[in-house]
């Protein structure tokens, strides 16, 4: 049995993203094994390698998507009978079709344009040129995400880091049509900047779909192990589609905007050295993971684990998706979700979903996170103030 020391890590995995009273199941499925395998980081150039190499066969893809594993895990635990997997998966399948004819329930029709035959048409074009990195069901498991470090993002907890909106809300078609035009810099996740609009608003609704369909199959069964290996009914089903698509319609409610951006002369070394002091404050707790050099290795990123025999070793607090958390490197030029004053003042204010990152907006008011803000982009240097061009 594995134990943490006292020097628990700050911040939560707070996203949930499960119905309330089923965290339980949300723990079984963080913890299983599979998840907390993941290859070593290998070469760079061979993610570079992998990015280049487009065109796969869109073809390629089952007309019957499959469980994930952490699914499988949870429902073999529980000794479940085959009927009930044969059972999640038809009743998804009745949802949400497959990769070859996908659909949304119609409780989705108010999250985002309208998707008739042209989400099959995406569909093709997320099969050439994603379904090799994100998976078929978007586990982050597709052919060549084994040697990519960090791997493609697992889109079926519905959890997105690279957003505008609040903590743990699902993205909006925007916020991942901005991912795609921008990719993730310095990983493998290229930028997607030369298809047309209507493409990329294709791809965001795919990659929402694949998420509300992950969402939805992970709550199926964390109620089905809830209700104690009770067969779902299919009132059940609906009503946790139901309940899934709320979130998703509302999530451009929860958008983050600034109640005022800093004038140009308010953002000079004064301000920037506001922002050195509460990074290595208490309040801020910046350093705590991102390290007195700002490389991010700071002491909270890292716990004790007791092994059964006594040993204890140290090892990086997991993130959502059971991935060994990596503070970025504050002194590179280039953020993962925007570089922008505004993107970092929302990465700032509300954390980063799915990540051990807090947001800063209980402790520091609005001016403090700007200066924060212009402190990591001066550091990055990605901001010249007056006095130090
Ligand atoms: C070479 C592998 C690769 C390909 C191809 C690829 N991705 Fe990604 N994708 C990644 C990686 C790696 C990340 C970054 C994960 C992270 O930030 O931790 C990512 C991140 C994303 C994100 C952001 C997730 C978030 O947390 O906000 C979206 C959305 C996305 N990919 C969609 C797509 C779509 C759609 C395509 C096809 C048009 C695609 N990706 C093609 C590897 C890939
Ligand atoms: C509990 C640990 C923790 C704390 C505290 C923390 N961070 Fe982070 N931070 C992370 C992790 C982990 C990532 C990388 C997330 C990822 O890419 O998956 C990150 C990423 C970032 C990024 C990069 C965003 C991007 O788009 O690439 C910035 C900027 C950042 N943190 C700034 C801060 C600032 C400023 C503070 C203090 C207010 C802070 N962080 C506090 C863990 C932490």
């Amino acid at each position: 049995m594995a134990t943490l020391d006292a020097h628990a890590p700050m911040g939560t995995l707070g996203g949930s993203n499960l119905p309330p009273g089923l965290l339980h199941a949300e723990m079984g499925l963080a913890r299983s094994p599979f998840m907390m395998f993941r290859p070593r980081p290998i070469a760079y150039l061979v993610s570079i390698a992998l990015a280049c190499s487009c065109g796969f066969d869109p073809d390629v893809g089952a007309d019957s998507m499959e469980l994930s594993a952490e699914s499988l895990g949870l429902l073999q635990e529980q000794d479940a009978p085959p009927e009930v997997e044969a059972q999640l998966r038809s009743a998804l399948n009745q949802q949400f079709g497959s990769i070859l004819s996908p659909r949304f329930p119609d409780a989705f029709a108010a999250s985002g344009p309208g998707m008739g035959s042209e989400l099959e048409v995406a569909a093709r074009l997320y099969r050439g040129q994603c379904m090799h990195c994100h998976g078929v069901e978007g586990g982050g498991d597709g052919r060549s995400a084994y040697f990519l470090t960090p791997p493609p993002t697992d889109f079926r907890p519905g959890t997105f880091k690279w957003t505008e909106l609040e903590r743990n809300h699902p993205p909006r078609v925007e916020d991942i049509e901005q991912s795609l035009k921008r990719g993730v810099p310095f990983t493998s996740m290229p930028s997607f900047s030369r298809l047309t609009d209507p493409q990329l608003t294709g791809l965001a609704q795919v990659v929402r779909w694949l998420a509300a369909r992950g969402q939805v199959e992970r709550w199926l069964v964390a109620e089905w192990v809830q209700a104690g290996g009770e067969e779902l009914p299919a009132s059940g089903v609906e009503a946790t589609v139901l309940a899934v698509a709320e979130g998703w319609n509302e999530s451009a409610q929860h958008l983050v905007l600034p109640v005022q951006e800093p004038a140009p002369e308010d953002m000079g070394l004064e301000r920037i050295e506001r922002g050195r002091l509460l990074y290595f404050g208490e309040l801020a707790r910046c350093v705590a993971c991102h390290g007195e050099q700002l490389e991010g290795d700071g002491p909270a990123v890292f716990q004790t684990i007791i092994d059964s025999d006594g040993a204890s070793r140290q090892e990086r607090v997991p993130d959502e998706w059971g991935i060994p958390s990596r503070p970025r490197d504050l002194r590179q030029a280039g953020f993962r979700g925007g570089s922008s004053p505004l993107d970092l003042y929302r990465r700032i204010r509300v954390g980063i979903s799915g990540s051990i990152m807090p947001g800063a907006s209980e402790s520091l008011d609005e001016e403090a996170i700007w200066d924060l803000v212009y402190f990591v982009l001066s550091e990055a240097g990605l901001h010249q103030t007056g006095e130090n061009r």
